[in-house]
């Protein structure tokens, strides 16, 4: 029995120093010091020792178990102690690199609504805004469009009332302007618009930016002038216009403007789908009913509008071939811009 517990001593010992973590330590505890482990087996041969053997054997076998609790305790400080340290999160790691806080953009949308207003008000325009919930007074009776009119049709209208509608253009600001104010006026009216329509170039929501210009003497002449300078400074390079005769309610003569493609400079692709025109904006010289309407005279005023799209120009400037891709919020897509 002495020899056993020497030999237990030696072996729970070299078993202690073999532990590398703290989650061994309950195995060696039930193996040396449990109550069915090697230990207590080696105890059961007490009883059957002679009389003058049994007190030192009894005293030896208490040393040998206290030497192996205390060094099992040691072992388990030492493994728990290493183990917080290298688990330790809380104390900051300086070599590492530092971490870049995530900055927002403007949507491509409102850059080129942006752009497009700094653009006007260099020329003189000042910008005015007004409600995307409209009476249908300011939406079509007041640019010409009666009830019934044909060119209703063209507009796809969301109804919230009989008479109150969201607007299907910016136009509407035309006739509050001209009603609150005598000319001359220069103004653009940039903001959102609403019509009943979706496929890969229509969304039911969309931007528009208004413009007109009324005083004496305003020709034809200066709306190709202000629409000229203004496609030079939006794509940053001479393009040809052209204007197409078209029909507006509230202007006469209208006309439909297409810029040279972007993409291929009036040579025909894919995107101008060969002809070589992106039609861009509607615009005339303000329909003289318009005028009789808000109180001008046709004989002493002229003047001429305009309204862009605004999501065209940012797909024909962002080469964008699908305008739904603005409102579905895939930040893969946003944050190239
Ligand atoms: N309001 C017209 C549209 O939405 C565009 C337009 C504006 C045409 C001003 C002429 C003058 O289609």
């Amino acid at each position: 029995m002495e020899q056993e517990l020497h030999s237990l001593a030696a072996e729970a010992k070299a078993h202690l120093e073999a532990l590398t973590e703290a989650g061994q330590l309950e195995d060696f505890r039930i193996k040396f010091l449990g109550r069915k482990g090697d230990f207590s087996t080696i105890m059961r041969q007490l009883g059957t020792a002679s009389k003058e053997d049994r007190p030192r054997l009894g005293q030896l076998a208490n040393t040998v178990k206290t030497e192996i609790e205390e060094l099992f305790e040691k072992k388990k400080s030492s493994l728990q102690s290493s183990a917080t340290t290298s688990d330790d999160f809380t104390k900051p790691d300086l070599t590492l690199p530092g971490r870049r806080p995530q900055t927002g953009r403007l949507h491509p949308v409102t850059r080129v609504l942006t752009e497009a207003c700094a653009i006007f008000e260099n020329l003189g325009f000042s910008v005015a805004e007004g409600p995307d919930v409209e009476q249908d007074y300011y939406n079509f009776e007041a640019l010409n469009i009666p009830a019934h009119h044909p060119a209703r049709d063209m507009h796809d209208t969301f109804y919230v009332s009989d008479s109150i509608l969201l607007r299907t253009h910016t136009s509407p600001m035309q006739a509050r302007i001209m009603e609150a104010q005598d000319p001359p006026l220069r103004v653009i009216a940039p903001g959102k618009v609403y019509r009943c329509d979706s496929d890969i170039t229509h969304t039911p929501m969309f931007h528009q930016v208004e413009g007109f210009f009324v005083d004496k003497n305003v020709s034809f002449a200066d709306l190709k002038g202000i629409l000229t300078v203004f496609t030079e400074k939006m794509f940053g390079k001479k393009l040809a216009l052209r204007f197409r005769p078209s029909f507006f309610p509230f202007t006469e003569p209208s006309a439909e403007v297409d810029i040279a493609c972007v993409i291929c400079e009036g040579k025909g692709c894919r995107v101008c789908k060969k002809t070589g025109w992106l039609e861009i904006l509607g615009s005339g010289m303000i329909d003289p009913e318009v005028f009789k309407m808000v109180g001008y005279d046709p004989e002493v005023y002229s003047g001429f509008a305009f309204g862009l799209g605004i999501e065209r120009i940012a797909m024909l400037k962002y080469g964008i071939d699908d305008i739904r891709l603005f409102y579905e919020n895939d930040l893969r897509f946003l944050s190239q811009f």
